[in-house]
Formats: C-alpha cells, sequence, structure tokens
C-alpha cells in the first residue's frame, strides 16, 4: 500500500516546505484544485526538484463531454505528472475517448475514474445517483475497468468488492484516511490504515491529518511504519 499525501495548504511556499519536510520519503503527493489552479505547472516542476521520485497525483476530477475530457488528458499527460483522475458518472463513453486518446502516446500517466465522493453519506449519494452507495460504486467500477482505465476513487469500504468485482489488479485509492482516528472534518465514511490494508487498498489519501499536525514527518513515518 503506498501513501499519497494531500498537498492541500493555502500557499506554493506552505505546501512546498511540507514537501521539502518529507523529501526522504518514498511517497505519493496529491495536487488538487486549490494547489494547481493557483500554482500551476510551475509548482508541479517545483516539487519534482526538491525530489525527482516523488510520484505526483493531479486531483482535478475532470467531467465533460468526451472529447473535451480526451483533449484534457493529453494536456495532463504532457505536465509529465503520474496519474490523474475523471469522474466515473461522465461516462463509459468519455472514458473510452479518454484512454484511446492517451494510446498514442509512448508513456502515460495512470488514470483513476472517482466513483462516489468519500464526503457523501448514502442519503446525499442516493439523491443525486439514485442508488445505495456501494452498488452504485461498484457498477461505476465495472464502466471504468471496462472502459479500460486503471483503477478507482473510492472509499475504503468499497475496495474489495470492486476488486472482486473487476480485478485484483484494478487500482483502488481511497481518501477519507484517518490513520490514527483523527478528526473526520466534512469526510463522511472514514476508515483507518488497518481497514484499508483489509480491503486491499494500493493507495491511501492522507491530508489534513498530516498537514495539520504539528510534526508531520513524524505522522508520516509513523503511517509508513504501520502500512
Ligand atoms: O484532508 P483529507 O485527508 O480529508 O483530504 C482528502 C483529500 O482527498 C482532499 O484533497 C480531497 O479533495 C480528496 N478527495 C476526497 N474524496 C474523493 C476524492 C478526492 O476526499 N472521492
Amino acid at each position: 500500500m503506498k501513501l499519497c499525501v494531500a498537498l492541500d495548504l493555502p500557499s506554493a511556499k506552505e505546501n512546498l516546505a511540507l514537501a521539502n519536510s518529507l523529501k526522504d520519503f518514498d511517497i505519493w503527493l496529491k495536487v488538487g484544485f486549490r494547489s494547481y489552479i493557483r500554482d500551476g505547472k510551475e509548482f508541479l516542476i517545483q516539487l519534482k526538484q526538491i525530489n525527482p521520485n516523488f510520484k505526483i497525483f493531479l486531483d482535478l476530477k475532470l467531467y465533460d463531454i468526451p472529447n473535451t475530457m480526451a483533449d484534457a488528458a493529453l494536456e495532463i499527460a504532457s505536465l509529465g505528472v503520474d496519474m490523474f483522475n475523471l469522474h466515473a458518472s461522465s461516462g463509459k463513453i468519455g472514458m473510452q475517448t479518454v484512454m484511446n486518446r492517451l494510446e498514442s502516446l509512448e508513456k502515460r500517466p495512470l488514470v483513476l475514474a472517482v466513483t462516489a465522493l468519500t464526503s457523501f453519506d448514502n442519503d446525499t449519494f442516493k439523491d443525486i445517483y439514485c442508488e445505495n452507495i456501494d452498488t452504485k460504486a461498484t457498477k461505476f467500477a465495472k464502466d471504468s475497468f471496462e472502459a479500460g482505465l486503471d483503477g478507482v476513487v473510492c472509499s475504503a469500504f468499497e475496495s474489495l468488492d470492486i476488486k472482486n468485482n473487476t480485478s485484483k489488479q484494478f487500482i483502488t485509492l481511497t481518501p477519507g484516511i484517518r490513520p490514527f482516528g483523527e478528526d473526520a472534518g466534512d469526510q463522511k465514511r472514514v476508515a483507518n490504515t488497518k481497514i484499508a490494508q483489509e480491503q486491499l487498498v494500493d493507495f491511501i489519501v492522507v491530508g489534513r491529518p498530516i498537514y495539520k499536525s504539528d510534526n508531520p514527518k513524524e505522522v508520516v513515518s509513523k503511517i509508513l511504519k504501520s502500512i
């Protein structure tokens, strides 16, 4: 299981300082809306300058018509990131179009589909998708698998079912992880690292429990020891 640290701090300076304090660890870094909209491509270059072995997950959750998503996917691939994502609810054709467009590249990033946001509880999810979260998350995952994606973003509680319905190699990445029972914040379906391991999760994403702590390096070290 790999650890992916969410760089969701309010400035590039703070995110770079955090990355710098974690430069000796074998980890992934997640760059989301906040950082990418504000700090752009230059920020990604700066992260790789801190440690060229840092892997970068660009969490922009694309959702648009197939051609527009495929154009964006090509632009993302040209940034040299290692992984990005889109919404499974953008549809199977859109996902296939993205994968077909990336096929021509010599090297492409991993592509994951978001099934259900971990901030949704079942009622909120059902209001939007008219189905229970667990069954629909697995259906979204099957669509993503059939469209040729590499994996999905899901809650730790859905990982095993998704793998059983697709393939053990189909990647699951789970946010909403509170390694040692920290405050959930806006997340509704939170799990600890033990649950993630039991569910054969490939990547855990941890944000606030790391960057809000007084000693992020110590928290990361503790998490890495426990996974
Ligand atoms: O601070 P916390 O550990 O809750 O951060 C989780 C990170 O994962 C945030 O950057 C959030 O945007 C992201 N994320 C999520 N749920 C998803 C996809 C991404 O929480 N389904």
